[in-house]
């Protein structure tokens, strides 16, 4: 594939407000796509090694080309992986989803998202696993994956330019040695995920709401010191086992000082909840720090009596 050349129209070239509009729009609007995969248009070869030539200008260490990408076409093959992704837990899902039909659960339209893939993923016209080259070494730090993992989001973005979409898909691995012997994978590669590759039903996709603000989760040269528009402030968070309705609870109790906020968020087995402080002209951000914390501390007290 040849470099494409957006920026004939000199108001079209990087650092115009049209270029960034159309980049941060992509960015933004890349989403998982499971319930609108178009399974009945058929995608073409030639489409999806594009959009692997783009994914693989994506940085990677020591600038070498250590990923593979598996492109599964094969109908009888396609069959076979739609029954590992069941019984790698994908079966689960299906059957908490028809649960949750109809509950309003706020888990309904992810689980329900997830059972439309997991029933129909053998009709998708391609799946495709990015792998790379080696093992992990098992160091804790991400090494291996550094070179691949934005390589993959490339291609997800790629993708959507195109009219096509995808979601990234990780539960599979439960079956990855199952996988890699269907597919042949030599033992030296890794999967990293399953794409299920298809043209979307419209194109309309939207940011999602459910991420926080820069401005509360960038740190400025120490950790957990933010800049607001309100001015310097300081932030620090727990996990706590207990559902976000019964920590609102104990914090509605608290006599918290008003330069205070928190953010409470529903995640794996309880609630995430971060709290935010204004660091004015007479508090230091270590003293803002030690409050905030003496306040999760005590939040976290109600919770173990
Ligand atoms: C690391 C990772 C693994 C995921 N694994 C699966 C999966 O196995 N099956 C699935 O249906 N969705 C999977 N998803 C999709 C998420 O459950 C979620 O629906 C999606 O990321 C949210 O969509 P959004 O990108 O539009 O916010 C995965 C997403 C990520 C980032």
């Amino acid at each position: 594939m040849g470099v494409p050349k957006p920026m004939a129209d000199p108001a079209f070239a990087p650092a115009t407000a049209d270029y960034q509009a159309i980049v941060d729009h992509a960015l933004m609007t890349t989403r998982g796509v499971r319930q609108r995969l178009d399974f009945d248009r058929e995608v073409d070869d030639r489409t999806i090694l594009d959009c692997i030539d783009v994914a693989e200008q994506a940085p990677t260490g020591g600038n070498n080309g250590s990923r593979r990408w598996i492109i599964i076409r094969d109908q009888a093959t396609k069959d076979r992986m739609a029954e590992l992704y069941l019984s790698a837990g994908v079966d689960w899902v299906i059957e908490t989803a028809k649960r949750l039909e109809g509950s309003g659960h706020q888990n309904e339209r992810l689980m329900t998202g997830a059972r439309h893939l997991g029933e129909n993923i053998s009709r998708t016209p391609a799946l495709v696993i990015p792998t790379i080259l080696g093992r992990h070494d098992g160091s804790g730090r991400p090494g291996l994956f550094d070179s691949v993992i934005q390589s993959a989001w490339s291609f997800m973005i790629a993708l959507r330019a195109r009219g096509l979409g995808t979601v990234w898909t990780t539960m599979y691995l439960n079956q990855a040695p199952a996988v890699a012997e269907l597919l042949e994978l030599p033992d030296h590669v890794t999967q990293i995920c399953m794409f299920p590759v298809a043209y979307t039903i419209g194109t309309d996709f939207k940011p999602t709401s459910r991420r926080y603000r820069a401005e509360d989760i960038a740190y400025f040269d120490r950790f957990g010191h933010t800049r607001t528009p309100s001015g310097p402030g300081v932030v620090d968070e727990i996990e706590l086992k207990a559902k976000p309705n019964d920590v609102r609870a104990i914090i509605d109790q608290l006599d918290s000082s008003d330069r205070q906020r928190f953010d409470l968020e529903q995640v794996p087995g309880g609630s995430r909840l971060r709290l935010h402080a204004r660091v004015d002209a007479d508090t230091d951000p270590a003293t803002a720090l030690a409050e905030v914390r003496a306040t999760l501390d005590e939040i976290t007290q109600r919770f173990a009596t």
